[in-house]
């Protein structure tokens, strides 16, 4: 897919078909989060993937809206060490953030749905998880190729207007 397709193909996908992901292409997904930037390039993240049936259904109980990982394909964790103070707090959200979009668009790239989760239950999921002391979950990327239609270009995005959103030059 072209990116710029890739970027108005993707979308929360929570319902998935019942397809594997090649090994290959999970790897490049998760070679896209490697990538991605950070500041100072401090690269705080660890990426947990789960593919087990038993363990995604567990996973999917760390807060309610995240009932979709139960049912997909594989489902990566993004781990952080908990951040000392809440400058690094801050740097987490966004450089996850960063690397959650690179993630998805990559996997929207090959077709492969994606749908974020919050984590609410951090102690599940760090059991779940087999999280060492010091770490949590961040977020969760459910991956697996959409139940329904297929991904392409959204032609109606539901989106705040183009020109509500920008300015150009000054406010
Ligand atoms: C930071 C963030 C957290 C989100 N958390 C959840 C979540 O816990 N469960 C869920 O089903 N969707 C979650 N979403 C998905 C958003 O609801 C979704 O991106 C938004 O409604 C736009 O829809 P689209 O992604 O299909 O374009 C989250 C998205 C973001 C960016």
């Amino acid at each position: 897919m072209e990116t710029w397709d890739a970027i108005r193909a993707r979308r929360n996908v929570r319902e998935y078909a019942d397809r594997d992901i090649a090994r290959a292409d999970l790897e490049r997904i998760l070679e896209a989060g490697r990538r991605a930037p950070s500041s100072r390039n401090w690269q705080p993240w660890h990426f947990v993937v789960v593919t087990s049936r038993e363990r995604l259904v567990e996973l999917a109980k760390v807060w309610e809206g995240a009932s979709h990982v139960a049912s997909s394909n594989a489902t990566v964790a993004l781990v952080a060490a908990e951040p000392d103070d809440d400058l690094h707090r801050e740097w987490v959200q966004y450089d996850f953030g960063q690397a959650t979009a690179t993630m998805m668009l990559v996997a929207a790239d090959l077709g492969i749905g994606s749908g974020h989760a919050a984590v609410r239950d951090q102690r599940l999921a760090r059991q779940v998880l087999g999280l060492p002391d010091g770490y949590e979950c961040v977020y969760l990327i459910a991956l697996g190729y959409p139940a329904g239609r297929r991904l392409e270009p959204v032609r109606k995005p539901d989106r705040r207007p183009f020109d509500e959103v920008v300015r150009w030059e000054r406010w």
